[in-house]
């Protein structure tokens, strides 16, 4: 794992090992992957402002999220069919976030059961991502194992109507391998996933399944059938963020979904002040994903106002390169670059990144 330094080396050794049809899946972005590319360019159109000799002693990561602490503000996002990357998919990864002390996310389509993650890693801070199937039994059914399983919160995913169309798996029909299924499900939802359609299989899946006449009312029956806290994943503008809040959420992720879901929305850095300014005063945390890819990126979100952030294919990669191991040198580089820029900004403590430590380039620009 040593030749790893950064996780764009993780990224390129993941892309030379993994199957084609899995490496388009998880790379993609919607359409024209115009938002996919502004995630991380939007990150270097900011800029941080270091204090000089504040005479650093030492360097804390730890947060907390939710009332529970966590050793660094990096959070493993929910992403599907994680045996696609690696025999043992969502249980090496949450293994990886046991070990290093961080939230993991199990998505609703995965490929290792809620109970299968719970077991792999019991002492583990695990968050559950739902999507509400039409069928509300089988969403019900999904909460209470999560519950029950010792899930600490519910990310419900707001974005997703429907799928985005990401054109590589259109062309390469893209399927979850034969060997594998939806392991929250059984019978015939676990594999109608294989049935092929027009295009990505995937999408095929989803339509008819997923509840696209939802409306923040579901937040309402959620609270009514769980106790767990509930985060609103998928949230780019300061008006839905104060509906989520007012219907009931926890805290509110500023997500463009990896940017896979409609193209030409902002990157999500950019959306993140508008979503902070809205929900200013409120008793709410606000997280953050997409493009997250160095320390210097989780410390431009943090001193924006996010709480913590999320990776998503950042596990992907390292997943592929080496299981739960690869996972933790993801985990590892993000921390090491993190204390590096904490130290070098002159606050050594996540607590001490307030927004007055970066602008926007524009800023600099004005002479
Ligand atoms: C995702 N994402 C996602 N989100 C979700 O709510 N449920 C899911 O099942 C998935 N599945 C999924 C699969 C793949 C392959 C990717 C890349 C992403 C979105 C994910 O949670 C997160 O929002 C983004 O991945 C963040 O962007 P980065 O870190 O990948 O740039
Ligand atoms: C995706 C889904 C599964 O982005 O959220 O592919």
């Amino acid at each position: 794992m040593d030749k790893y330094i950064s996780i764009k080396d993780l990224e390129d050794a993941a892309l030379e090992v993994l199957p084609k049809a899995t490496r388009d899946y998880y790379k993609s972005g919607a359409t024209d992957e115009f938002t996919l590319a502004e995630n991380k360019r939007a990150f270097q159109r900011i800029r941080i402002r270091p204090k000089c000799l504040v005479g650093i002693k030492g360097c804390e990561l730890k947060t907390t999220v939710l009332g529970e602490t966590v050793s660094m503000p990096i959070a493993i996002a929910p992403s599907a069919m994680q045996r696609m990357a690696h025999p043992d998919g969502e249980t090496a990864n949450v293994k990886a976030a046991q070990t290093k002390g961080v939230v993991y996310t199990l998505s609703t389509i995965s490929t290792s059961s809620i109970e299968e993650v719970a077991e792999a890693a019991p002492n583990a801070l695990k968050w559950f991502q739902l999507y509400i199937y039409n069928d509300r039994e089988i969403t019900k059914k999904l909460v209470q194992r999560a519950e029950k399983a010792g899930f600490k919160a519910l990310l419900l995913t707001v974005d997703t109507p429907l799928f985005g169309v990401r054109r590589a798996d259109v062309r390469n029909k893209f399927n979850l391998p034969k060997h594998l299924n939806l392991a929250n499900f059984e019978g015939d939802m676990s594999t109608k996933i294989h049935e092929s359609g027009e295009g990505s299989g995937l999408n095929h899946y989803v339509s008819g399944l997923f509840d696209k006449g939802l409306t923040w009312d579901a937040i309402k029956w959620l609270k009514s059938i769980t106790k767990l806290p509930i985060v609103a994943k998928g949230v780019l503008r300061g008006d839905d963020a104060v509906r989520a809040v007012e219907a009931g959420c926890a805290a509110v992720l500023v997500s463009n979904h990896g940017a896979r879901q409609l193209d030409g929305v902002p990157a999500t850095i950019e959306a993140l002040p508008e979503v902070v300014s809205a929900l200013r005063g409120r008793d709410v945390e606000v997280y953050m994903d997409g493009g997250v890819s160095t320390g210097t990126d989780v410390y431009k979100a943090l001193a924006i106002g996010a709480k913590m952030v999320f990776v998503g294919r950042p596990a992907l990669w390292g997943l592929a390169v080496g299981g739960q191991a690869g996972v933790e040198k993801m985990l590892d580089i993000f921390r090491s670059e993190l204390e590096y820029t904490l130290q070098l900004a002159g606050t050594p403590d996540v607590a001490q990144v307030t927004r007055d430590m970066v602008k926007h380039e524009s800023e600099y620009a004005k002479l």
